[in-house]
């Protein structure tokens, strides 16, 4: 049985003091849950006041990306060790605004996940057709392209443990949401290439969210889906309302 994962994505929003209070709120009210994995994403500033209110709780904290390089001569970015220290249990890695605006490429998501995973901490791996090439009927080839280069090289049991973020490009922010039966059936074929690749046990374990314009409307629709396995939040994880609408539905469809 896979615990369900929902995940923060707060981007470029928050100060630290705004993380802080957000997360002290968020904290007291899911205070004693058991059986769902909340995971908040802030920017790099807010890491540590986020990690300093969540200390002793069950809620996680994860960063929106890293560098490859434990340490070096690469201005502006951060490193798995950092982030160690800062507190994170896990990091996003090749968000579609990365690859979009970064110019962030399977290969290099591939050597962020491998260095991600040499320092404990869990990858949330991004992948996600654009609507050009859903229209193309290219998701299936785009989507397996992108896993297969961001995983490669991984044995069985880091497979295992990955959180895999399927976010269509043409749903994120835009209040499209993919529908239950899209959303499940890219997230199934995800798993079959996880188990082609890794073997049915890799398979079984990986957690697999859906991402794209999540909201309190749709979540129980896409999380009851057989492969969905909880949702990376980007817009809708802004408002404490919101947040916790989602996590609320959560809890109801996993009945814990
Ligand atoms: P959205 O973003 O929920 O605002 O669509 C999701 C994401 O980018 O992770």
């Amino acid at each position: 049985m896979r615990t369900p994962i929902i995940a923060a994505n707060w981007k470029m929003y928050k100060t630290p003091s705004e993380a802080a209070a957000f997360a002290k709120k968020l904290k007291l009210a899911v205070a004693g849950w058991v059986g769902i994995e909340i995971v908040l994403c802030p920017a790099f500033p807010a890491l540590e006041a986020v990690a300093a209110v969540l200390k002793g709780g069950a809620i996680g904290l994860g960063a929106q990306n890293m560098f490859w390089a434990d340490e070096g001569a690469y201005t502006g970015e951060v490193s798995a060790p950092m982030l160690k220290e800062a507190g994170c249990g896990f990091v996003i890695l090749g968000h579609s605004e990365r690859r979009q605006y970064f110019g962030e490429t399977d290969e290099l998501v591939n050597r962020k996940v491998v260095a991600a995973l040499k320092h404990g901490l869990t990858p949330v791996v991004c992948v996600g057709e654009t609507i050009e090439q859903r229209k193309a009927g290219r998701t299936a080839d785009v989507v397996g392209t992108q896993l297969a280069g961001c995983l490669k090289g991984l044995s069985p049991e880091q497979a295992a443990g990955l959180v895999v973020a399927y976010e269509p490009v043409w749903a994120i922010g835009t209040g499209h949401t993919a529908s239950d039966e899209d959303a499940q059936e890219v997230c199934a074929l995800i798993r079959r290439a996880v188990a082609r690749d890794f073997g049915p046990g890799a398979a079984d374990a990986v957690r697999i969210q859906y991402g794209g314009s999540v909201k309190p409307e749709n979540t129980r629709g896409l999380l009851s889906q057989p492969d969905i396995d909880g949702a990376l939040v980007g817009g809708a994880s802004l408002s404490l309302a919101g947040f916790e609408a989602i996590v609320n539905v959560t809890r109801e469809v996993y009945g814990s």
